[in-house]
């Protein structure tokens, strides 16, 4: 893990970002930042809209104020298809693979706008995801939760994206696996990308983070280097608790 590196470039910006599900806000003039190389994680209790806020970055909810930047260019409301183009890469919680495909064809599909170079770009992929290497003849529905996972990130990452969005990468995994996927986040954090992560196991998202934005009822409560947020009272007291 790297120490918050306040003049690392700023790949994605959300600015006072509103927006819901057609009734009233479901997260209200929420401000994020996620700088190249660095794990920012949003933490906060079930229903705060922390999916939301990926959902409306992604291009799959619309924003009705405030704006999102992606490399310093304005991709507020874009179609998902071209916020890929822009470098923004979207990883939902479910239905992030195909199942009746083999991990192969999964990863093919995730650089179907790359002219040439897909299979050069799984190589350096199975270079980084030793999982996946194993398994490329498999069927995705065969793979084990985490290995799915892993398998999600890498056909997200085949377009080279500057940002990566993940909702709840690890939720359900044994805790075993929890380490073994935060550990490859690492790894895909060192090549460069900037990762927004969002977990409802604070205490272990923020151990992996560099930065932690707290959200609470859709609005920004607080935010600063992981590392601090955990040992904050409020944080502690709140959502990560005492004991574990
Ligand atoms: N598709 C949807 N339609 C309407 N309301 C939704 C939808 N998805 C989520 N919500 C509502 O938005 C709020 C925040 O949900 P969500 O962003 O999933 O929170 P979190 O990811 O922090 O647990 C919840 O009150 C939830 O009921
Ligand atoms: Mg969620």
């Amino acid at each position: 893990m790297s120490a918050p590196d306040p003049g690392a470039e700023v790949v994605l910006r959300v600015e006072g970002v509103t927006a819901g599900y057609g009734g009233p806000p479901i997260i209200e003039n929420v401000s994020i930042e996620v700088r190249r190389g660095k794990i920012t994680a949003i933490v906060g209790p079930n229903g705060a809209g922390k999916s939301t806020l990926l959902k409306s970055i992604a291009g799959v909810i619309k924003v009705s104020a405030g704006h999102v930047y992606v490399l310093d260019r304005e991709s507020t409301n874009l179609a998902p298809e071209k916020l890929v183009r822009m470098r923004l890469s979207y990883v939902p919680q479910v239905a992030n693979t195909f199942p009746d495909l083999t991990v192969r064809e999964n990863l093919d599909m995730g650089g179907y706008t790359l002219k040439r170079g897909v299979s050069e770009r799984i190589d350096e992929l199975c270079e980084l995801f030793p999982d996946i290497k194993r398994s490329l003849k498999r069927k995705a529905g065969a793979l084990s939760g985490g290995q799915r996972t892993m398998l999600a990130m890498a056909r997200a990452l085949m377009l080279q994206p500057a940002v990566m969005l993940l909702d709840e990468p690890s939720a359900g995994l044994s805790p075993i696996f929890q380490s073994a996927l935060w550990e490859q986040i690492e790894k895909v954090a060192s090549t460069g990308v900037g990762i927004c992560v969002v977990e409802q196991n604070t205490r272990r998202s923020l151990r992996h983070a560099d930065w932690g934005y707290v959200l609470v009822l859709g609005k920004n409560r607080l935010d600063g280097p992981a590392q601090e947020l955990l040992h904050d009272e409020e944080v502690i007291d709140l959502y990560v608790g005492r004991m574990s």
